[in-house]
C-alpha cells in the first residue's frame, strides 16, 4: 500500500512567546514570567498534520541561513517530512513571530507581530524545478503566508500536471481569478469566506450560500470551517454539514491547520469527501483539546481512536494507506 503523497509549499515560523501580568506601554520595560519558543507557520502546521495523519509529505519553504531555519527543518524532518527542496536565502531571516500574552483573571489577551522574512521573497524561477516533478504528488497544499506569485506559480504547474490543489486562503488576501481557477479545493474559515463573498456567515444556510458563490469563482469544491459550529463541504454541487466533535477545547490554535491537513491526507488516500470531512473534524477536535500548535496536532493512532466505530464505514483500502503503507 502506497501512502498518499502531498506537497506543501508554504510558511514556517519560529514563535517566541512572552507572558506576563501586563503588556509594556510605549517606552516602558516590564518583567514577564514565562517564555517559550515553538515551531509554527500555517505551511509547517498543515504539513505536520498531513504527515501525522499518515501521508508522505514534502515541504518546500523559504528560510534564512540561521539557527531558526535549521531548527524548523530538523523538527519537520523528525516528523518524517522531506524538506530537502526548501530554498535557503542567506540575505533574509527565517520567519518568526513575537507573541505577547497578558494574563488576567478573566483570561489571556495576546498581541502578535510576525516578521515573515525569507518566505515572502520567493524569486521568479526559484520554483521552476517543480514543473518536472509536481506530477508525482496526489495533492498540493497551499496557504497565503508566502508570496502570492509563488502560490500562483505552483498552482499553475499543478493544474498543468493534473494534480488537485487545496488552498487554505489564510491570512485572507484578495486572489486573482486565474489563481482561483487553478485551485480545486479551497478551505476558508467563516471570516475568510465572508471576506471572499461579502456574505456574513451566521448559520448553515448562509455558509451554503457563501460556498456556492466561492465555487462559482473558480475552486469547484469548498470547505468552510466555522470553529465549534462545525464545517461545511460543498463538493460537486452538493453540500454536506459536518458538526464539530464535542470536546473540552483549551486552545483553538491550529484548529484550521489541523482540519485542512487531515482532510488532504484522507482525501488523497482515497477516502470519500464526506468521510474525509469527518476524519478531519475528529483530528481538529483533538488539536483544540491540547495546547500549542504542533504539540497538539494528533497522529493517526489518536485520530483512529477518537473516530472509534465511525471509521468502520470508511473505505478500508483508503484508510489502510494512512494507517499502514509506506
Ligand atoms: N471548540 C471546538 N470544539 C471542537 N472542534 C472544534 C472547535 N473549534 C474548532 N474545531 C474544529 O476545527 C475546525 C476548524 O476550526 P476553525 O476555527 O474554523 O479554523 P481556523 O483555525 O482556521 O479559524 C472546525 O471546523 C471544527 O471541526
Ligand atoms: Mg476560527
Amino acid at each position: 500500500m502506497r501512502k498518499p503523497r502531498i506537497l506543501v509549499v508554504g510558511s514556517c515560523n519560529m514563535d517566541y512567546t512572552f507572558g506576563g501580568d501586563r503588556f509594556p506601554k510605549e517606552g516602558e520595560t516590564v518583567m514577564g514570567d514565562s517564555f517559550s519558543t515553538a515551531a509554527g507557520g500555517k505551511g509547517a502546521n498543515q504539513a505536520c498534520q498531513a504527515a501525522r495523519a499518515g501521508a508522505k509529505v514534502d515541504f518546500i519553504g523559504r528560510i534564512g541561513q540561521d539557527a531558526n531555519g535549521s531548527e524548523l527543518m530538523r523538527g519537520l524532518g523528525e516528523m518524517g517530512i522531506d524538506t530537502s527542496m526548501t530554498v535557503l536565502d542567506p540575505e533574509s531571516t527565517t520567519g518568526c513571530a513575537l507573541i505577547e500574552l497578558e494574563r488576567h483573571a478573566e483570561g489571556t489577551r495576546n498581541r502578535i507581530m510576525v516578521v515573515p522574512g525569507a518566505q515572502i521573497r520567493f524569486r521568479d524561477g526559484e520554483l521552476d524545478f517543480l514543473r518536472d516533478r509536481i506530477g508525482r504528488y496526489d495533492m498540493v497544499l497551499l496557504q497565503l503566508e508566502i508570496s502570492m506569485s509563488a502560490n500562483e506559480t505552483v498552482a499553475d504547474m499543478a493544474k498543468e500536471a493534473g494534480v488537485p490543489v487545496m488552498l487554505n486562503p489564510a491570512p485572507y488576501a484578495p486572489m486573482s481569478r486565474g489563481f482561483l481557477q487553478n485551485v480545486s479545493f479551497i478551505s476558508p474559515n467563516e471570516h475568510e469566506a465572508a471576506e471572499m463573498t461579502g456574505i456574513a456567515i451566521t448559520d448553515w444556510e448562509s455558509a451554503e450560500k457563501a460556498a456556492a458563490a466561492i465555487a462559482e469563482s473558480g475552486p469547484g469544491n469548498v470547505l468552510i470551517t466555522m470553529g465549534e459550529a462545525g464545517a461545511l463541504l460543498y463538493y460537486e454541487g452538493k453540500t454536506v454539514r459536518v458538526p464539530s466533535v464535542k470536546t473540552e477545547a483549551v486552545d483553538p490554535t491550529a484548529a484550521g491547520d489541523s482540519f485542512v491537513g487531515a482532510f488532504c491526507a484522507a482525501y488523497a488516500a482515497g477516502l470519500a469527501p464526506d468521510d474525509s470531512m469527518i476524519f478531519a473534524s475528529h483530528a481538529a477536535s483533538l488539536t483544540v483539546s491540547g495546547y500549542g500548535a504542533q504539540p497538539s496536532i494528533p497522529d493517526i493512532n489518536r485520530i483512529m481512536k477518537k473516530l472509534g466505530d465511525t471509521a468502520s464505514r470508511f473505505d478500508r483500502d483508503a484508510l489502510s494507506r494512512l494507517t499502514g503503507g509506506n
